[in-house]
């Protein structure tokens, strides 16, 4: 787990990923594929081979907030990047790029009344504007403040979205022998912002095949709306979500694979988010896409928490299906 550790410890909101790149690109070298990064700065790994192309995907961006503007008395207003959940947001702290911590608070009666990102000011410490401007400045963006804990088969981390998806596709290229495919490990930007790095990516690869590596939702929580994945029931195997009907022949192959191997495996179908399956589904004149997607509990919080267990049914379905002939 030292190497997932490293990857949700770095700080990378989408579109300022070069902390998170320049270590991916390191750890990718050292399978022998050949690696490159695109204008965006996705980072493609390809290893030759015959068969069709396919893709693997997942995002390196994490959600995180973008300073706006800092008011007379130091306090700085912020804009979302990404989905956050403005509800929440109240007390949490933010860590910008030089390091700064803040503290996010809520301008306390008009917050309650309505829960909205306007309502909401970043809190540095600083006495005044002057103070604050020395230490961030309109356009500097932060993320979430959540370290890395593992209990057993239990973690806990901000960014496992979708840092979690690149350790497995790490994992994956480790753990390839023999493709009779033309392999594509894409490690996407500014997921989080509109599915965007993998869009430019599939249209430079053009693939036959893709599969998007993300986190899913559960629905195994006290009254949340019901879903039929479950933390440690093993590697969701995606059929739909907002922004994807997966491709029957993908997820057809992906649970026979998982049923011959005996990889234990659950069928996603997340109600709510999209994934970057969408995006190169609709690149070009079309992709066969799918997922297979880690159980994640409170995503997009610096507390989302997965299973061990699941991230190793993953990396075996992810193994199989890099091994697999597709047609
Ligand atoms: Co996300
Ligand atoms: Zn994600």
């Amino acid at each position: 787990m030292r190497l997932l550790k490293r990857l949700v410890e770095a700080d990378a909101p989408s579109g300022r990923e070069d902390e998170i790149r320049a270590l991916i690109i390191r750890e990718a070298e050292k399978f022998g594929y050949e690696v490159k990064t695109d204008a965006l700065g996705s980072v493609i790994a390809h290893k030759v081979g015959n068969g069709k192309k396919l893709m693997l995907d997942a995002h390196i961006d994490e959600i995180g907030v973008i300073a706006t503007y800092i008011e007379d008395e130091g306090f700085i207003r912020f804009g979302a990047v990404g989905g956050l959940d403005v509800k929440e947001l109240h007390k949490r702290r933010v860590r910008f790029a030089n390091g700064v911590v803040g503290v996010v608070a809520a301008e306390d009666e008009r917050f309650e009344k309505k829960p909205e990102l306007t309502r909401l000011y970043i809190d540095i410490g600083a006495r005044d504007k002057a103070a604050a401007e020395k230490l961030v400045c309109a356009g500097d963006t932060a993320v979430f403040d959540g370290g890395f804990t593992q209990r057993g088969d239990t973690i806990i981390s901000k960014a496992l979205d979708d840092r979690v998806g690149c350790y497995m596709l790490l994992q994956t290229m480790k753990k390839v022998k023999k493709s009779p495919n033309d392999l594509y490990f894409v490690f996407s930007v500014q997921e989080e912002v509109g599915l965007r790095g993998a869009r430019t990516a599939a249209f430079n690869i053009m693939p036959e095949y893709a599969i998007a590596v993300d986190v899913t939702d559960t629905g195994d929580r006290p009254s949340c709306a019901p879903m039929d994945v479950k933390l440690g029931g093993g590697a969701a195997i995606k059929v739909m979500d907002r922004s994807v009907m997966c491709d029957s022949h993908v997820v057809g192959i992906l649970r026979s694979l998982a049923e011959e191997k005996g990889i234990p495996y659950q069928n996603e179908i997340m109600a709510d988010g999209g994934t970057d399956a969408g995006a190169i589904a609709l690149t070009g004149s079309g992709v066969r896409a799918g997922g297979i997607s880690l159980p994640t509990r409170y995503i997009h919080s610096p507390s989302e928490m997965a299973d061990i267990g699941d991230i190793k049914a993953c990396i075996r379905l992810l193994t199989a299906a890099c091994e697999y002939k597709w047609e």
